[in-house]
């Protein structure tokens, strides 16, 4: 065993041996060192808007989150605000579904009236944020229309973008400040950026779900917006879990098409996959902390297995320590809260 002085003696310059413990001694000291933080400011916390009054609909595999009709899905976003959270992140439930997911940009559809809303409630520090894809509004529970190829049905990129697009107008019309497009179909962001800006919302940024991976982790989310797929998986279009160079081309490919902010999603199978991006592109970067991941931290706490507050503080940090900027959490809430 070496003591920690001869550990200490690697350059023969410097005076004394180095003892990192003396910066952790007390929680001042380590405070004073800490590298990464996670802010009220890089909080974004998803919600679900369902139809009806005074409807708070519980999610089975995510204790805290709820489906919830627009009246109070308003206060919580003034709650959000209070505690400072910087944005919500919008998925509408509509009353019912279509195989064009019409309700999806429908000018009267759940997220608009939403966006409404919030905006009217003049919440003016809480940034509203319009997740665009047509997974919650297609019958079949589809990122897009199905089209049936040689291979059976597909859907189909170029039609499927030009509604995404009509919904990102939509949402724009209605006045969300992001908008956000989640479906991993080629050639959106481009498209959805043009549209747009000819219809004179050139001031709106886009964060795009840039490298969004085909995940499993996705499982409580699609309870949450009744949006699993009828048939078939995402493999098509979302990004195949092993592969980190196919997510540097599929950023790229969002930047050069106009994207403002790019996500990593999921956020902690892909830690690498963010770090990657993060000393690739020169842009902020989110993470999405997603519902499986969630779900995993409430389940052993219930157990009484792991310290909820402990393991999720941790699980946060290490998504900003691995370089993102900004998170969407379930626990936004409960972070900001403690900050
Ligand atoms: C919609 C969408 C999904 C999530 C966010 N936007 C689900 C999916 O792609 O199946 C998942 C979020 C989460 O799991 O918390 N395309």
């Amino acid at each position: 065993m070496t003591s920690p002085d001869e550990a200490a003696s690697f350059d023969g310059e410097r005076i004394g041996p180095v003892r990192p413990r003396r910066l952790r001694r007390t929680g001042a000291l380590r405070g004073m060192v800490r590298e990464h933080h996670v802010r009220r400011e890089d909080l974004i916390l998803p919600l679900f808007a369902c139809p009806g009054t005074n409807v708070r609909h519980e999610i089975d595999a995510m204790p805290g989150v709820a489906q919830m009709s627009i009246d109070l899905l308003v206060e919580e976003c003034r709650s959000a605000a209070g505690l400072g959270v910087a944005a919500v992140i919008l998925f509408g439930i509509p009353p019912h579904k279509d195989a064009e997911g019409s309700p999806g940009y429908d000018p009267q559809g759940i997220v608009p009236r939403a966006i409404g809303a919030i905006k009217e409630a003049g919440l003016d520090d809480l940034l509203v944020i319009a997740d665009v894809c047509l997974c919650e509004y297609t019958d079949h529970g589809h990122c897009g229309v199905i089209h049936e190829s040689a291979a059976g049905a597909e859907v189909d990129n170029d039609r499927t973008v030009e509604l995404l697009v009509r919904e990102s107008l939509v949402y724009a019309a209605s006045g969300a400040d992001i908008i956000a497009p989640s479906d991993m179909m080629d050639g959106r962001v481009g498209r959805i950026r043009t549209g747009l800006d000819e219809a004179g919302h050139n001031d709106i940024p886009i964060m795009a779900y840039a490298a969004k991976y085909a995940s499993a982790f996705y499982g409580p989310f699609r309870e949450a917006a009744g949006s699993a797929p009828q048939f078939g998986d995402r493999r098509g279009y979302q990004m195949d879990p092993p592969n980190v160079r196919e997510a540097m081309l599929e950023i790229s490919l969002d930047l050069d098409e106009g994207a403002d902010i790019i996500m990593v999603k999921p956020a902690l199978a892909y830690l690498d996959v963010l770090r990657a991006a993060r000393q690739r592109f020169d842009v902020p970067l989110a993470a999405y902390n997603v519902s499986g991941e969630y779900a995993m931290i409430k389940a052993a706490a219930q157990q009484g297995w792991i310290d909820e507050v402990r393991v999720r503080d941790e699980v946060l940090v290490s998504i900003k320590r691995a370089g993102a900027d900004m998170i969407l959490t379930y626990f936004a809430k409960d972070v900001a809260r403690t900050l």
